[in-house]
């Protein structure tokens, strides 16, 4: 693998379909991660719809190249800083509101190189956040990297888990381990009439996960100030909050179980290697190289 960077423990976010908040999980799980004294990266690797950049208040960011160049001297980009977290993301390669058509071979190249000519130095953790769905990018992913394990978010209601699974069975195919389910906008707790509403069909994705095998990380509900937060660049706030709170207890929550089930894959081996697929070169591997220098 390229460029020097040394990244121990890669956490891809993914889900079957787009606005069920996943780009919401990525920024609050690497704000988690960050809390808990960890190097963290964030990689915005949802090309389709890139919105890290907003959630972490980089969008105007300029993009600059790194001092130090990658290996055999190859220039490499310095990551956006947002409060101590490296973050990458296409939304600061283009024009907002610009349309970006993209043919496969354009988004693998393009994750490849997020992925080899960052210079992301020392990381704990890269999260990042994947497109909805099947497709390219996990693929790509997984041929470039050794990924430790994947985070499901999901909506409660059939249709969404349906998807949610789907996804969740192409990473393992791809061998991604599938790190747990985070069920999101579980359910809304009123605050003018003190209930809790089931909008969704609350404890889908527990009894989902639960078939699958797969540990449920969280139950984030549908929560005014979570979405205000999200938007406005503000995951911390919801950490701050009192620790009763159900949204701060549900993002601890998640955080934990991430750094719990990436020690269990550890203790059980070493980080996963590249895997190599449909395209002719060497076996899966990296050269002999340890995996964890990328
Ligand atoms: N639990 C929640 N409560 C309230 N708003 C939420 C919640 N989760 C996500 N949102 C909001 O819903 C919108 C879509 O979330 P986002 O993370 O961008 O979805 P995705 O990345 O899956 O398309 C965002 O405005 C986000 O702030
Ligand atoms: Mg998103």
């Amino acid at each position: 693998m390229a460029s020097g960077s040394d990244i121990k423990d890669i956490v891809a976010v993914g889900a079957g379909k787009g606005g069920v908040g996943k780009s919401m999980v990525s920024m609050h799980l690497a704000v988690g991660l960050r809390r808990r004294g960890a190097a963290v990266g964030l990689l915005d690797a949802d090309v389709y719809g890139p919105s890290i950049a907003t959630l972490a208040g980089i969008a105007d960011a300029q993009p600059s190249p790194s001092p130090t160049p990658g290996d055999a001297g190859t220039p490499r980009i310095r990551p956006f800083d947002a409060g101590g977290i490296k973050v990458m993301s296409m939304a600061n390669f283009v024009a907002p509101g610009q349309a970006m058509i993209w043919r496969g071979p354009m988004v693998h190249g393009v994750v490849q190189q997020f992925l080899r000519d960052v210079d992301w130095g020392h990381l704990d953790y890269l999260v990042v956040d994947l497109p909805p769905g099947t497709g390219d990018v996990p693929l790509t992913l997984a041929q470039t990297v050794g990924v430790t394990g994947a985070v499901i978010v999901t909506t409660p209601q059939p249709l969404a888990l349906a998807d949610a699974m789907r996804a969740a069975r192409m990473y393992a195919q791809l061998g991604i381990a599938i790190l747990g389910v985070v069920e999101n906008m579980s359910y809304f707790a009123c605050p003018a009439c003190g209930a809790e509403h089931d909008v969704f069909g609350r404890g889908g994705a527990a009894r989902a996960a639960a078939e699958a095998g797969y540990p449920l990380l969280a139950e984030i509900p549908l929560d005014l100030a979570l979405r205000a937060n999200t938007d406005a660049a503000r995951a911390d706030d919801d950490f701050d909050r009192p620790a009763d709170d159900p949204v701060a207890a549900a993002v601890a929550a998640m955080t934990d179980g991430v750094v719990e089930q990436v020690r269990q894959r550890r203790a059980a081996g070493p980080p996963p290697e590249p895997i190599a697929m449909h395209r002719p070169g060497p076996p899966a591997g990296n050269g002999g190289k340890p995996s964890h220098d990328r």
